[in-house]
C-alpha cells in the first residue's frame, strides 16, 4: 500500500463539509479504489466554534487558509471558501509555490485567474483540479478532458445555473413573475451572496469559460464571453415563447467559428422538445459536440452538498490514483489567446416591443428592420387593450449586428414605447 494522501481543506460550508463526511464516512471504499489512505490532517474556517454537524476534532485547525496551504504536512489544498480572489486566490497561489496540488470548486477564480494559476502549477509540476467548478454534480470537466480527448469539439453548450433555471421553468409552471421567483429563491437560499452572480449570468459565464479552455485549447477569457442575464424576462415572454413550442432557458453556447472563438450566456428560444427545453428546476444540463462521437448530452444536480462534494472527491480520487492531468488538458503554453469574437453565428430571434397605437406605426418598424437586411418570419399584435400596442416579431436567422442598429434606429421613430425585448432562438 502506497503512503496516505494527506488533505488540507479550506472552507468548511455545505461542500466542504459534505467533503469532509465523505472522507469520513467512507475510508474503506475510497483505500479499495486508490490503493491509498485518505486523510484530513487539517482545516480551516473563518468560526472555529461553529456547529457544522461533523466531527473536527481529529484535524489540526488553521485560522489562517495560506497557513494551511503551506503546510508541511499535507499533499493536496482543497480549496472550498469560494471568492474570486482574496483569502481563495492566496492561498491556491500559496499551495502550488510550495508544490502542493490543489483541488477547487471554484469557479470565479478559476474564470478570472486560471491560466495564471494553470502556468503556476506546471512550473510547480503541480496540479490544479476542478470538477465541481462546473456544473455540480456532472462529471463535465473529466467527460470533456478525459473521455473525449480524441475528438475535435465543435460546441459546447447547457444550463449551468440551476437557480436560473428554477426561476424560469416555475415561471412556465406556476405563472408567477420574475419577482415573486426571486424573492423565493432568497428565502430558500438558493441565491448566491451576490445575486447578481445568479440572475445576471455571471455565475453560468464563469463555467463557460472554462468549459471552453478545455474544449477549444484556449486560455481561460471569461472577460470576452458575452453575458445577458434574466432579469428583463417577463411572464409574457414565457408564455409568448410557449405558444411557439420554446422554452426560455439561460443558455450558454461555445463554439469556434471562422472569426474566433465565440462564447455567449444569455436567455434564448430552444425547442420545447429538446433535452434541454425539458430541463427542470435546479438542474444542469451540458451538451457537447464532437467529430467523432457525435452529440453527448450530460444532465444532472449542479449544486448542493452531495453533488459537489462528489465532484470534489472524484479530483482528489484521481490524484491519489497517481493521474496528472493539465489543468486545462494541455500544456499552459500550448492553450492559444482568443479574445472576443467580432461577431455571433446568426440566429433568429424573438423580438417584443410595444408600439404606439397610430397608424403605419407596425410599417415604421418593419421598414426600419427590412433596412438593414432583417426580415420577418413571424409578426403579430396581440392583447390589446391598453394605449400602446404589444407587438411579437419573429425574425429570419439574422446577423447580430444588423439586428442591433435596427433596433437603435427603431428607438429614433416616433413610435416606439420602451425598450424592446430581443431574445435568441437557438435551434439545437
Ligand atoms: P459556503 O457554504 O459559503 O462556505 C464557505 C466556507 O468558506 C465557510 O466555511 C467559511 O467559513 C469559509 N471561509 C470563507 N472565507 C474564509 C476565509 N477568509 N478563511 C477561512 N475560511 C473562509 O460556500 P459553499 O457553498 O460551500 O461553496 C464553496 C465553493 O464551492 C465556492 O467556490 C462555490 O462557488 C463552490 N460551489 C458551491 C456549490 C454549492 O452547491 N454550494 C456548487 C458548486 C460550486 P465559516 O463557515 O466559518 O464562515
Ligand atoms: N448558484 C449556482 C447555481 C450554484 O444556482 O447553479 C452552483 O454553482
Amino acid at each position: 500500500m502506497s503512503q496516505p494522501l494527506r488533505l488540507g481543506i479550506a472552507g468548511l460550508g455545505t461542500v466542504g463539509v459534505g467533503v469532509v463526511k465523505i472522507l469520513r464516512n467512507k475510508v474503506d471504499l475510497l483505500r479499495q479504489r486508490t490503493g491509498r489512505k485518505l486523510l484530513i490532517t487539517a482545516v480551516s474556517a473563518r468560526d472555529a466554534y461553529k456547529d457544522r454537524s461533523v466531527t473536527l476534532k481529529d484535524y489540526a485547525w488553521e485560522s489562517d487558509p495560506v497557513a494551511l496551504a503551506q503546510r508541511d504536512d499535507i499533499d493536496i489544498f482543497v480549496e472550498l471558501m469560494g471568492g474570486h480572489d482574496g483569502p481563495a486566490l492566496n492561498a491556491t497561489k500559496a499551495a502550488l509555490a510550495a508544490g502542493k496540488d490543489v483541488v477547487t470548486a471554484n469557479k470565479a477564480m478559476l474564470a478570472h485567474f486560471g491560466h495564471e494559476l494553470a502556468t503556476i502549477a506546471e512550473e510547480k509540476a503541480a496540479l490544479i483540479r476542478f470538477e465541481a467548478a462546473v456544473a455540480g454534480g456532472i462529471p463535465v470537466i473529466k467527460s470533456l478532458t478525459e473521455g473525449l480527448a480524441g475528438n475535435q469539439i465543435s460546441r459546447v453548450m447547457g444550463v449551468m445555473n440551476g437557480t436560473c433555471n428554477y426561476i424560469l421553468t416555475q415561471m412556465q409552471a406556476t405563472g408567477r413573475g420574475y419577482d415573486a421567483l426571486f424573492k423565493e429563491c432568497a428565502q430558500l437560499g438558493y441565491l448566491e451572496a451576490d445575486p447578481m452572480l445568479d440572475v445576471g449570468g455571471i455565475d453560468a459565464g464563469h463555467k463557460l469559460s472554462l468549459l471552453s479552455a478545455i474544449a477549444f485549447g484556449a486560455r481561460v477569457d471569461f472577460e470576452s464571453v458575452a453575458l445577458e442575464g434574466i432579469q428583463h424576462i417577463a411572464l409574457e415572454d414565457i408564455e409568448q415563447a410557449d405558444d411557439m413550442g420554446y422554452r426560455i432557458k439561460l443558455l450558454g453556447v461555445a463554439q469556434m467559428t471562422s472569426a474566433g472563438l465565440e462564447q455567449r450566456m444569455s436567455p434564448c428560444l430552444v425547442p420545447k422538445e429538446s433535452p434541454i427545453g425539458q430541463l427542470e428546476g435546479g438542474t444542469n444540463m451540458v451538451v457537447i459536440e464532437g467529430d467523432e462521437v457525435g452529440r453527448i448530452v450530460l444532465g444532472g444536480p449542479g449544486a448542493g452538498e452531495g453533488p459537489t462534494a462528489s465532484a470534489v472527491m472524484s479530483d482528489i480520487i484521481e490524484i491519489a490514483r497517481g493521474i496528472r492531468i493539465s489543468t486545462f488538458g494541455q500544456p499552459a503554453n500550448t492553450l492559444v489567446e482568443s479574445g472576443p469574437s467580432p461577431s455571433v453565428t446568426p440566429a433568429p430571434y424573438y423580438i417584443r416591443l410595444r408600439l404606439q397605437d397610430q397608424p403605419g406605426a407596425l410599417a415604421k418598424v418593419a421598414t426600419v428592420l427590412g433596412q438593414e437586411g432583417v426580415s420577418i418570419d413571424r409578426m403579430r399584435q396581440y392583447g390589446h387593450s391598453e394605449e400602446t400596442a404589444p407587438v411579437l416579431i419573429v425574425t429570419h436567422t439574422t446577423d447580430r449586428n444588423a439586428l442591433d442598429i435596427a433596433l437603435q434606429n427603431m428607438h429614433k421613430t416616433d413610435v416606439l414605447d420602451g425598450t424592446p425585448i430581443t431574445i435568441r432562438i437557438e435551434n439545437m
